[in-house]
Order: structure tokens, then C-alpha cells, then sequence
């Protein structure tokens, strides 16, 4: 077994796996760290081709597919829904409306609870077994809760859900309650919930899986990794990734970092963070120049990624400036009508998702991405997560937030006959 151990980010202070720990001492956040001396990247590849396409066990999950750079502990510590093996689509008519020739969408909505949080919470649960806890929590816009419930479901431990009131989208509420979850809708928005669970956890001895916790980007680092084997171990020239929390696209440059190092990948690919205008800390901080500062009151239509204060700010920064990437932000009706888009290629996805759409199209009119460039955009959220949000764009029902439904394809309602439909359809 490869050695590892949780470093802080800030100070370097170590700290040995047995001990449940998510900040340094010092406030930092952990990286997991491991000792990759004796690791020979190309046989470590090897393993990871005769590994795809396994059927059955763990290592038919995309995830513990890549087990020796995620968490390398025994089998009977893993809790698993064979999450990852998510499609890498071509991005056609999105494609053609951020004004990219080559345009992959990879679609972690095609996880088992419909979002890229599987990915990280097999990793998140597992570690809850490992360390023998039997009460996981979590504050979430609806994503993480849903998987959290549904992954304790299975490792039979108790799921407690910190919500904000309201502000939740339904597919997702609609999981949490469903996989059972104790779900707790607080007064307050994410950012006073992400803080709560963080003291509620400390005191009543319950293990936390936000993205805080490090087993759970090195869960999400799969993203990246299955999308260079996708592409026969060619590296695309950006990634372009929503970002809220940070957690995700802290852990996609993490694991091109590694794959780096290792020698599996033989150029690092630029990662483009984007973020909903209304929500944009490290946008601001990013244009700026300025001290990182939370946003007092997030706003956006992209339910999912409407935070203010995100936790893992400082590792997101660090892996955008490791890989010459970029930070933006997008309007709401940009986010709107590019995830039109998205939907109307066939493809769909929650709005969130479709930041990356909006923002690609964005960085290739500011000639930061070049058209001919490949360019793999991240949709993180299935589109039945936000039935409203789709129904609302499609009936143009979304004035009251300053949204048209420039691209809606509305529902008619007509008289029961033929010659009505024929009308309908001339
Ligand atoms: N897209 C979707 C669909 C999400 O649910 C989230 C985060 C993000 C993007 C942003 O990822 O936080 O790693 O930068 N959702 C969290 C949740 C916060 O609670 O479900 P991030």
C-alpha cells in the first residue's frame, strides 16, 4: 500500500491518517499526500487500461478504478455504487454556440444520484467506515445531500442534512428525504449551514463529508482522470468547470498534478473555474487583484452553486494558477440560455452545470480559449435535478429574475383536433 498522510495546505503540518482531522491547527485546509517514489507511472496506467470495463467489484467503479491515487485502503472499508464511467460527449449544437470545433461535455450527471458528487462521497463514506463512524453530515445546496443520504443508506449509517430553507431545488430535496435522510432546512443560506455542520460535527462526534473533507476531493480527482483515459491519455488544452464550494476543481487540478508527476500525462491542461456572477468570490478576487472576501447575500439561479463564502477557496486558487487557468463569471441569462443549449443538443443538464458552457463560449469571444482548441466543459448536475428552472425559461416565466426566454421552447395549448394540430405545427 502506497504510504499517505493529510498535509496542510497553508503551514505543511502533518498529520497521520488514523487521526479524523479536517483543518490544520493553524485553519488551514489537508491535502491528502502520499509517497509516489516508488510508483512507476507507466505500469500504474497499465493497471488502470486492464482495469476498464471490469464488471463486477470495485474496480467497475470509475472512481476505485484509480484506487492507488484515491484512497488505498482495504476493500472492506469501501462503499461503492460503481459511480463515474459517465459518458464524454460531443458537444454539437453547444458546441457550435460557444464557438468551439472541438468541445467535449462530460457528463457527471450521469452519476447514480445525478450529480458528480458520487464521486466524491464513495470516497467521503468509505472514509466514515474506515474510521469506524456511524453518522455522516453535511451542508448542501441539494447535490451533496442527496448523494450523502443515499451512500449512508447503503454503508447503513445515519445521514444528517443541513439544508438552507427554501433555496433548495426539488429533485434534489425530493433524494435527500427519499434515501432518508435527517434533513435539518435552517434559516439561513449554505454559507451559515456550511458553518453550523462544521460545529454541530465537532460537538456530537458525527463525521463530515462536505469538501472540506479531503477524502472527498480525492474521490472528485476520478473526473479528470477518466476523461485523459477517455482520450487515450491525451490531455484536452482547458478544462472548464462550474465552481462553487471550489471543491471540484480543487480536486481536478490536484489529480492532473499527480498524473503529472507521475509522467502518465505529458502536459498540463488549463483549468477555467466559472462561477454564477451573482456568487463570485474568487471571480471578484481573481479580476481584482484583491483579498479573498465573501459575498454577503449569493444570488443566483443556479441553486447549486449560489454560495458566498466557499471553504476551499485557497485550494482552488492554488491548482488555477498550477495549471496558467483562469477564473470567470457569467450572467444569469447567459447561464440560462447556454443551458438551453445544452439541452437542446440533447444532452440536458441542471444550470449550474451549464456555467461551463457559458463560460467557454465567454473565453473563446474574449479570445482566451482559441476555437480550434479542445476544450472538455464539465456539466456536474443531471436536468431533473431543476425541473423549475427548466419550465420556468421554456413558459418565459423567469422575468422576476431579470431572465428571458431567449431560446424557450414553450408547451401550446390547443383545441382537441386535427385541424389545430396541424396548425400548431405549420
Ligand atoms: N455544480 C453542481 C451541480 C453542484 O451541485 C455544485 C456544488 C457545483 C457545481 C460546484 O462544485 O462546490 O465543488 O465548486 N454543490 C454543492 C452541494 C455545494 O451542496 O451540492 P464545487
Amino acid at each position: 500500500m502506497i504510504e499517505s498522510w493529510l498535509e496542510c495546505i497553508r503551514c505543511n503540518k502533518k498529520y497521520d491518517l488514523e487521526e479524523v482531522r479536517y483543518n490544520c491547527t493553524c485553519g488551514g485546509t489537508l491535502d491528502m499526500r502520499r509517497d509516489l517514489s516508488a510508483v512507476d507511472g507507466r505500469e500504474l496506467k497499465q493497471l488502470w487500461e486492464d482495469r476498464w470495463g471490469t464488471k463486477r467489484g470495485i474496480y467497475a467503479s470509475g472512481v476505485w478504478r484509480y484506487k492507488e491515487l484515491i484512497f488505498d485502503c482495504d476493500e472492506s472499508c469501501i462503499v461503492t455504487r460503481q459511480e463515474g464511467n459517465t459518458r464524454l460527449y460531443e458537444a454539437g449544437k453547444a458546441g457550435e454556440y460557444a464557438g468551439l470545433k472541438n468541445f467535449l461535455l462530460k457528463h457527471e450527471g450521469e452519476n447514480p444520484t445525478g450529480s458528480f458528487k458520487d464521486r466524491g462521497m464513495t470516497c467521503g463514506v468509505s472514509a466514515a467506515k474506515f474510521y469506524n463512524a456511524d453518522s455522516v453530515a453535511c451542508a448542501s445546496t441539494g447535490n451533496t445531500s442527496a448523494s450523502m443520504s443515499s451512500y449512508a443508506a447503503i454503508a447503513g449509517m445515519r445521514s444528517v442534512i443541513f439544508i438552507p430553507e427554501g433555496k433548495i431545488a426539488y429533485g434534489k430535496l425530493a433524494q435527500a428525504l427519499a434515501f432518508g435522510g435527517k434533513t435539518l432546512q435552517i434559516a439561513g443560506n449554505f454559507d451559515d449551514a456550511m458553518e453550523l455542520v462544521q460545529e454541530v460535527c465537532r460537538e456530537l462526534n458525527i463525521y463530515l463529508v462536505n469538501s472540506i473533507n479531503p477524502f472527498r476531493i480525492e474521490g472528485q480527482k476520478a473526473i479528470g482522470f477518466e476523461v485523459v483515459q477517455q482520450l487515450d491519455w491525451k490531455v484536452p488544452d482547458w478544462f472548464v468547470i462550474p465552481g462553487g464550494n471550489l471543491g471540484n476543481n480543487s480536486a481536478l487540478s490536484k489529480g492532473m498534478q499527480e498524473l503529472y508527476e507521475l509522467g502518465i500525462i505529458d502536459r498540463i491542461p488549463r483549468i477555467a473555474v466559472i462561477q454564477a456572477a451573482g456568487s463570485a468570490p474568487l471571480s471578484r478576487m481573481w479580476k481584482e487583484g484583491s483579498k479573498f472576501e465573501p459575498v454577503k447575500d449569493p444570488e443566483t439561479i443556479a441553486t447549486a452553486i449560489k454560495i458566498g463564502n466557499p471553504v476551499s477557496w485557497e485550494k482552488s486558487l492554488r491548482g488555477i494558477k498550477w495549471s496558467n487557468g483562469i477564473v470567470e463569471d457569467v450572467t444569469e441569462q447567459e447561464i440560462m440560455d447556454a443551458k438551453a443549449m445544452v439541452d437542446a443538443a440533447g444532452i440536458g443538464a441542471e444550470p449550474a452545470s451549464c456555467c461551463s458552457v457559458a463560460g467557454a463560449k465567454k473565453l473563446v469571444e474574449a479570445g482566451v480559449i482559441k476555437p480550434d482548441e479542445t476544450v472538455v466543459g464539465i456539466l456536474t448536475g443531471n436536468i431533473l435535478k431543476d425541473p423549475d428552472a427548466v419550465i420556468g425559461y421554456h413558459k418565459d416565466e423567469l422575468g422576476s429574475m431579470g431572465i428571458k426566454g431567449n431560446y424557450a421552447n414553450a408547451p401550446l395549448l390547443i383545441e382537441a383536433s386535427v385541424e389545430a394540430v396541424r396548425k400548431a405545427l405549420s
